[in-house]
């Protein structure tokens, strides 16, 4: 394809530089943001006498036509282009001949390509703010099924207290919940225009910004020239909110992945969201958690080369800027593609109740209420703590678990002991117990989800 550029140079280039030079086989994806944002530009340079309303109007129709043809893939890219911007533009010409160069007036690639992406970003983050949403809502369904059913909180992997698996997966609701105002907060900055900043510098045009901003639907215009065409913060919050949500669906991935090994057997994951060994006939393996726990690490990638693409930049545009695309193309559609499989995964994810009571019954996980039967009986904490770990230690020894030491064993540790220990080491009470905000009671967590499903309603 003819250099559009030619006239400085001879526009000659060895094809090694063209193919080094040319973004159209990513930026390809912006085609419909690059026509619709020509499209606008035609109508402020029409509105604004700066080319005539005839010229105007048959340049976005035959905008419209190409969008169309490209749609119906009656029109296909020419990957011998430069960019998007520069194969858009040579189709109108080719279609409307001088009409078509009109175009270009009091503009550049450089607003343009700004224009593009976050107009292409303003979708993303709609898109991903809506698959968190489902997300959010097969997690608060599942937590209210198994609100009841207790199972072992860990620390340090270790069991700790007793909590329930609706109080656990609230935890990611939550999580999930700040992920949607993260991406509601950062699109604020993406919908900001740079269109009409031009080169970098503005324009001696009588050019109308606030109408081509109102046109594509931006809440605001970017107000310093230099640094519309220079910024890409947008996309450095925009990475950095899919980073976020990539390490809560890391954790929960390996989670999953914990769960459903045969050591603990908590969770059994459906069979369409599993794989086999090809060796090994028993295999039932949770590849599509640990493919989202792997993926994590392209999105961070993508963070990381985004910041270090920037760091080093004199103002305004330079060609490194290119390199904004790829990462976050890349982990947009990584985002999507791991919510979108979580989402069913979640949803089809069967919970084993059983072993999970179980597993938090031979952990001596109810200790700490056993101490705090002694200290509402008047003992001192740190004395309770000392006396409830002698428990532990008799227990480990005896081969027994608190509920099973006899009354007279308790008493031989304190006479505070009385037989109504029983009932406050029983696990549903030592979870019912916990009716703190945020804690694992029942009520507790019946509130979480309330506030969960109010906060999805109501934004
Ligand atoms: N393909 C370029 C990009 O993605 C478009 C802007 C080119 N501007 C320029 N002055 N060469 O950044």
């Amino acid at each position: 394809m003819a250099k559009m550029w030619e006239g400085r140079t001879d526009g000659v280039t060895d094809k090694l530089a063209d193919d080094f030079n040319s973004s159209i086989h990513f930026d390809c994806k912006m085609y419909k943001q690059d026509i619709e944002g020509s499209m606008a530009h035609a109508l402020m340079l029409g509105a604004k006498n700066i080319i005539s309303k005839a010229d105007a109007d048959l340049i976005i129709n035959t905008l419209q036509d190409i969008l169309s043809d490209l749609q119906s893939g009656k029109l296909t890219f020419d990957y011998s282009a430069e960019d998007i911007h520069m194969f858009i533009e040579s189709v109108l010409t080719s279609r409307i001949g001088d009409v078509g160069k009109k175009l270009h007036t009091a503009r550049s690639r450089n607003d343009q390509v700004a224009l593009d992406l976050r107009m292409y970003l303003k979708e993303q983050t709609d898109i991903i703010s809506d698959l968190l949403s489902d997300l959010i809502e097969v997690i608060v369904n599942k937590a209210e099924e198994y609100k009841k059913d207790i199972m072992p909180g860990y620390t340090h992997l270790q069991r700790a207290q007793p909590v329930t698996m609706g109080h656990h997966l609230m935890a990611y609701a939550m999580m999930f919940l700040r992920d949607k105002a993260r991406l509601k907060d950062c699109k604020k900055r993406i919908n900001v225009s740079p269109i009409g900043c031009c080169a970098l510098a503005g324009t001696t045009y009588d050019t109308d910004r606030y109408f081509e901003a109102e046109q594509l639907g931006f809440e605001d215009i970017c107000l310093n020239s230099l640094d519309g065409v220079s910024d890409r913060d947008f996309c450095v919050e925009f990475l950095s909110a899919l980073s976020i949500i990539m390490v809560h669906l890391s954790r929960f991935s390996e989670e999953l992945i914990l769960w459903s090994s045969w050591e603990f057997k908590f969770v059994e994951l459906s069979n369409a969201y599993t794989t086999g060994s090809s060796i090994m006939p028993q295999k039932k393996n949770p590849d599509m958690a640990e493919l989202a726990r792997g993926k994590t690490g392209r999105v961070f990638g993508d963070l990381m080369g985004m910041l270090t693409v920037l760091k080093g930049l004199p103002l305004a545009y330079n060609k490194d800027m290119q390199e904004d695309k790829e990462g976050v193309f890349d982990a947009s559609e990584t985002v999507i593609n791991c919510l979108s499989v979580f989402v069913k995964m979640i949803d089809t994810m069967k919970i084993n109740k059983q072993n999970m009571l179980n597993a938090a019954g031979g952990g001596f996980i109810n200790a700490t209420d056993l101490a705090d039967y002694l200290v509402k009986k008047g003992m001192p904490f740190r004395s309770a703590y000392k006396i409830a770990g002698q428990a532990v230690k008799l227990c480990i020894e005896k081969g027994k678990i608190l509920e099973t030491l006899s009354l007279d064993e308790y008493k031989a540790l304190s006479d505070l002991f009385e037989e109504d220990l029983y009932n406050e080491i029983n696990l549903e009470t030592c979870v019912n117990k916990r009716v703190s905000v945020g804690g694992t009671s029942f009520t507790s967590v019946e509130n979480q989800i309330k506030y969960v499903k109010d906060k999805l309603i109501n934004g």
